[in-house]
């Protein structure tokens, strides 16, 4: 399952702004490879569009696979907005704690966005330092120098 590089997409509806991404997947458990990312990446910078990924299982493969974040791909970090969460690499689904990487110019408008709909992350969560703090910050700082 996944694109397939050779053929062009079927369909682009003019109004189309982005694409959503979720590697690895879940529930299929898809791993899009280099070949597929760069096909999609193609599409996406042909028509000007933004990447959503949800790559919350990155640290999930198995079989000799590799994860590899499309924003890696060369045009493609300030297109990504790669939101993911903690609850899957520290088994602490529930805590709903999670995080966004996208280019600076984008943040403002997220933020405010955020603000209206969400607000923060519950109280319970928020309360004291997460059992595996230390991993978070190394977890942040990864996701960062993958960039
Ligand atoms: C692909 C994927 N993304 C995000 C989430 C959200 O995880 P959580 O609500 O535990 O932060 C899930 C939860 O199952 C998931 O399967």
């Amino acid at each position: 399952m996944g694109p397939r590089p050779r053929r062009p997409p079927r369909r682009h509806h003019p109004r189309t702004r982005a694409l959503i991404l979720n590697t690895p997947s879940n529930p299929c458990g898809k791993v899009f490879t280099r070949a597929e990312l760069e096909a999609l990446a193609q599409i996406v910078l042909e028509h000007d569009l933004f990447v959503f990924t949800d790559e919350i299982y990155e640290y999930f493969v198995y079989d000799g696979a590799r994860h590899i974040p499309i924003a890696s791909l060369p045009g493609m970090r300030e297109r990504t907005i790669a939101i993911s969460g903690f609850s899957k690499t520290f088994s602490v689904t529930g805590w709903r704690l999670g995080y966004v990487l996208a280019d600076a110019r984008w943040l403002g408008a997220m933020a405010y966005f955020h603000d209206l709909t969400y607000v923060c992350a519950p109280s319970a969560s928020s309360m004291g330092p997460p059992p595996a703090s230390k991993s978070f910050t190394w977890l942040l700082r990864a996701a960062r120098r993958r960039l």
